[in-house]
C-alpha cells in the first residue's frame, strides 16, 4: 500500500485529527532552523545594498563615513586602544621573518596552547612563527612556560573578553615594529590549521596593499533581543544591519591594513564586537575583504582553518579531532 492508500484507509474523523497536528513537525523544525540561521533578518539585510558593498566603501570621506554608521555618537575622547603597550613575555622570532601566526590564548588556557604545541605548530614552516599572545592576570605567571618554549607574547594589559579589541591592536603595534613582517594570520586557539591551505591563502592577496583575507559574512543584522549573546542597542550601533565583516576566529591582515586600523581606531565610536567594529572600520578605511571558503569552516571536510563556532570544543576534544584528519593534511 502506498502512503496515499495509507492516509485514505483512515478512517475521516482520524484524518482530521492527524492533518490538524501534522504541520507541527515542519513547524519546528522551520523554526528551529530560521532562529538559528537568522534568516528573516538576514533576508531584510540582504534588500539593503548599502550594507553588502565588500570592496567599495560607503563614503569617500573618512569621517562622512564616520557619520554615516554612527550619527547619534562620538568617539570616546578618552580611548586609548591605539596606545603603545609594552610586553611582559615576548616571544622568539626568526630573524627577516614575513608573516606570523598569533593565536589568541587566555593566560590560564595552558591546555589549549600544549594542544596548538604538539599537533599543527610544527607542521607550519620554520619562517612562519606560531605566537601565544595573552594579556597579563594575576592569577597565572607565564613567565617560566614562556622561557621553556619562547613561544608567548604577553601584553601588559589585563586579559579578560572585553579587552579583546585592545589585545588585537597592541599586537599589530607590536608586530609593526619589526619591518620584515608583511602579514599576520589571527587564530582562534580552538582551531586546526591546515598549514599547506593557509600559506597558500596567505599569497594569494590582492593588487590593493590593503587587505584582510578570511570568511567575509555579509548581510548580518543586528541582534536587538537583549537576551542574545551578541545584542548590540540601537543606542550603540543605529542601524538594523552591519557591513560585511571578516569572521574573527580567523584571518589574514596585511600590514598596511594594520596600520591603518590602528592610526584611525580611536576616531570610531567603540562597538564591543571586535568582529563587527573592524567590519565598520574595514569598510570606512577602504580595506579591502577577501573571501576565501577554507577560513572558520565547522566541517571536517576541506579547510584552511577548522572551527566549531557553535560550542568549544576542550583541548582533548582538538587533539581526538586532530589524530582524525591529520593524514589529510
Ligand atoms: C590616538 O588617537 C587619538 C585620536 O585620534 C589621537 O589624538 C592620539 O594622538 C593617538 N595616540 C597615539 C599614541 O597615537
Ligand atoms: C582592560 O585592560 C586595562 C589595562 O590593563 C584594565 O585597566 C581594564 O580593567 C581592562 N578591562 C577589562 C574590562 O577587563
Ligand atoms: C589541506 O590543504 C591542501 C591544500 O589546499 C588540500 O589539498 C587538502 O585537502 C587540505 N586538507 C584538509 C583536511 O582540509
Amino acid at each position: 500500500m502506498t502512503s496515499l492508500q495509507k492516509l485514505k484507509a483512515i478512517p475521516l474523523p482520524g484524518k482530521l485529527l492527524i492533518l490538524q497536528f501534522i504541520w507541527v513537525i515542519p513547524y519546528i523544525f522551520l523554526t528551529n532552523y530560521l532562529e538559528r540561521s537568522l534568516l528573516p533578518f538576514r533576508l531584510l539585510c540582504y534588500t539593503q545594498s548599502d550594507f553588502l558593498a565588500v570592496n567599495e566603501p560607503l563614503r569617500k570621506n573618512l569621517d562622512s563615513c564616520i557619520y554615516h554608521y554612527f550619527p547619534n555618537r562620538l568617539s570616546d575622547p578618552k580611548c586609548s586602544l591605539n596606545a603603545s603597550i609594552g610586553s611582559i613575555n615576548d616571544p622568539t622570532l626568526p630573524r627577516g621573518f614575513e608573516k606570523v601566526v598569533v593565536v589568541r590564548s587566555a593566560p590560564g588556557s595552558v591546555d589549549y596552547r600544549n594542544y596548538i604545541r604538539s599537533t599543527w605548530k610544527p607542521t607550519l614552516p620554520a619562517d612562519v612563527p606560531v605566537v601565544f599572545v595573552t594579556g597579563a592576570s594575576l592569577k597565572y605567571d607565564l613567565a617560566s612556560e614562556a622561557n621553556e618554549y619562547g613561544d608567548i607574547l604577553t601584553l601588559d594589559f589585563i586579559d579578560s573578553y572585553k579587552n579583546l579589541t585592545l589585545k588585537m591592536m597592541a599586537t599589530y603595534g607590536y608586530f609593526l615594529k619589526y619591518e620584515s613582517m608583511k602579514q599576520v594570520v589571527v587564530i582562534n586557539d580552538d582551531t586546526i590549521v591546515n598549514a599547506t591551505a593557509l600559506i597558500i591563502d596567505s599569497e594569494s592577496t590582492s593588487n590593493h596593499p590593503s587587505y584582510m583575507i578570511g570568511k567575509v559574512s555579509r548581510g548580518y543584522p543586528r541582534l536587538f533581543f537583549p537576551w542574545l549573546l551578541w545584542h548590540v542597542p540601537g543606542s550603540m550601533y543605529k542601524h538594523k544591519c552591519y557591513p560585511p565583516f571578516v569572521q574573527g576566529s580567523s584571518f589574514i591582515i596585511s600590514r598596511a591594513a594594520m596600520t591603518s586600523l590602528l592610526n584611525h581606531i580611536c576616531q570610531f565610536p567603540f562597538v564591543h564586537l571586535d568582529d563587527v567594529l573592524m567590519g565598520i572600520m574595514t569598510n570606512c578605511l577602504n580595506i579591502r575583504l577577501i573571501h576565501r571558503e577554507g577560513f572558520d569552516r565547522h566541517v571536517l571536510d576541506v579547510f584552511s582553518v577548522f572551527h566549531y563556532q557553535y560550542s568549544r570544543y576542550t583541548a582533548d576534544e582538538m587533539t581526538v579531532l586532530w589524530g582524525k584528519i591529520r593524514h589529510l593534511l
